[in-house]
């Protein structure tokens, strides 16, 4: 029932800080340097940094898209989440039937979920149509914890820019977060299209056909839509861009507020090379991997503060499944894991590399995506009170992706060639010791649904 560790230095989004720290009954209990009369089972964490468990808000475990289907299920994909330090995630449904409920999704996903989760898990409404059912089940499920709900301005079920308005509308009026992709699928489609009759279809072209200027076009857009909506809450999911990051600059400093911004791992360690590489098809992702100077203004863009959270849009698919677009990208399933690798890839390059400091790292990765969630204070945030979700990372060690030691599904990731500094020592997921010398020791199905709060 009580856990202590001993000698490691707290990070918090503010402080460092050496001090012990006693878990009970799956939560917090005190932070101090006096336990040592305490009983209870002890981690010696000497040297090494105690953070609190990270949450990613972006993940699609249990996808279905088209004929493809993600490769985790919500164990393996819990499980490699668990392993690398985020002990909550916040799982994007699947588009679902044409005209079907948000409620009937939410069933779906809780079911999936309910005897697989290892880690906690939350659930973002994605909204395919509008019409005055959805907008009445948004207010339901709000006061159900489900604190947010997802768009997308290109992919079948786009949304006009009327429906964008109406979903903002209801989300300003609920105090829910509106999480978009933004992307202008017309121009896609037309590149697309263009690329498609002149027979280029190779993995390079999926990048050509999303350029840059369809990310910030859309990031526009959608600010003012948002704006138009009273400044309702608006979340741009994935920003890869310094066009898109400049426009929700523009934006603040027009006076609009509640914006709230992320971007992921992959638009801050790779590049547009990666299409020119052999395995090219495993980075088509939606957007496309950007140019270095769109990577160094993302880096900018989370030590000033422009960028919230770093998520993941962890979307795995197989080898076989990825290599069918090998020949013609728009046959390829979009997306690539990244769940178990975020947190110590962005150590790596952001704190090891110079680019972020040990607070922005717990700010962007465990308290901002608590925060903006509606998790606060329960997750991503040690104090007293708040579930013992804990990370130990040691920065003296070393970190490996390339092959067997995975916990996902995949099979590969995409940061295989980069040998990464530091190493995850060990997670705690409320009070329980899931992850310990390299082995996942937690067991299936104890993953909790969180109801999320309307952070107003
Ligand atoms: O390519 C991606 N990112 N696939 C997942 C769906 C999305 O757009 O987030
Ligand atoms: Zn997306
Ligand atoms: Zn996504």
């Amino acid at each position: 029932m009580e856990l202590i560790i001993e000698n490691g230095i707290l990070v918090t989004g503010r402080d460092i800080f050496k001090a012990d720290i006693m878990l009970k009954n799956g939560k917090i209990a005190a932070i101090g340097s006096d336990f040592a009369e305490q009983p209870g089972e002890r981690i010696n964490a000497d040297g090494k940094y105690i953070m609190p468990g990270a949450v990613d808000v972006h993940t699609h475990i249990d996808l279905q898209a088209g004929d493809y289907h993600t490769s985790d299920d919500f164990f393996t994909g819990t499980r490699a989440a668990l392993c690398g330090g985020t002990t909550t995630v916040v799982e994007h449904l699947a588009f679902g039937p044409e005209g079907c409920s948000l409620r009937s999704r939410i069933n779906e996903y809780k079911t999936a979920a309910k005897d697989k989760a290892v880690s906690d898990y939350g659930l973002h409404g994605v909204i395919q149509h509008v019409d005055a059912d959805i907008l009445r089940e948004m207010g339901e499920l709000a006061a159900e914890g489900i604190s947010s709900f997802k768009i997308y301005m290109t992919y079948d079920f786009a949304l006009a820019d009327a429906d964008i308005l109406r979903v903002l509308e209801k989300g300003g009026e609920l105090g829910t977060v509106t999480a978009v992709h933004c992307e202008n699928d017309s121009i896609i489609n037309y590149l697309r299209g263009r690329f498609a009759a002149e027979n280029k279809k190779t993995p390079f072209y999926h990048a050509l056909s999303r350029p840059a200027e369809c990310e910030t076009e859309a990031v526009c857009r959608v600010l003012r839509l948002a704006h138009m909506a009273g400044d309702a809450p608006i979340y741009i999911v994935h920003l890869s861009t310094e066009g898109g990051l400049n426009a929700v600059r523009e934006a603040r400093a027009r006076g609009q507020r509640n914006i709230y911004t992320e971007t992921c791992p992959q638009y801050l360690l790779l590049d547009e090379n990666c299409y020119s590489n052999r395995d090219a098809v495993k980075y088509i992702m939606s957007p496309p991997l950007r140019k270095a100077a769109d990577q160094a203004a993302l880096w900018k863009g989370l030590s000033d503060g422009s960028i919230d959270i770093i998520a993941t849009d962890h979307c795995p698919f197989s080898t076989a499944d990825k290599l069918r677009g090998e020949r013609d990208f728009t046959e390829c399933p979009n997306g690539a894991p990244g769940v178990e690798e975020r947190v110590m890839a962005i150590f790596s390059a952001g704190v090891a590399g110079g680019k972020i400091t040990l607070n922005k790292f717990v700010e962007t990765l465990c308290i901002n995506p608590s925060r903006i969630y509606g998790l606060y204070p329960r997750k991503g945030n040690l104090l007293p009170g708040s579930d013992a979700d804990i990370m130990i990372i040691n920065e003296k060690g070393e970190t490996d992706f390339s092959g067997a030691g995975l916990h996902g599904s995949a099979g590969y990731s995409l940061y295989g060639q980069k040998k990464m500094t530091g190493r995850m020592d060990t997670v705690i997921r409320r009070g329980d010791i899931v992850y310990a010398e390299d082995r996942f020791i937690g067991q299936k199905g104890t993953g909790l649904f969180i109801e999320r709060r309307i952070c107003r």
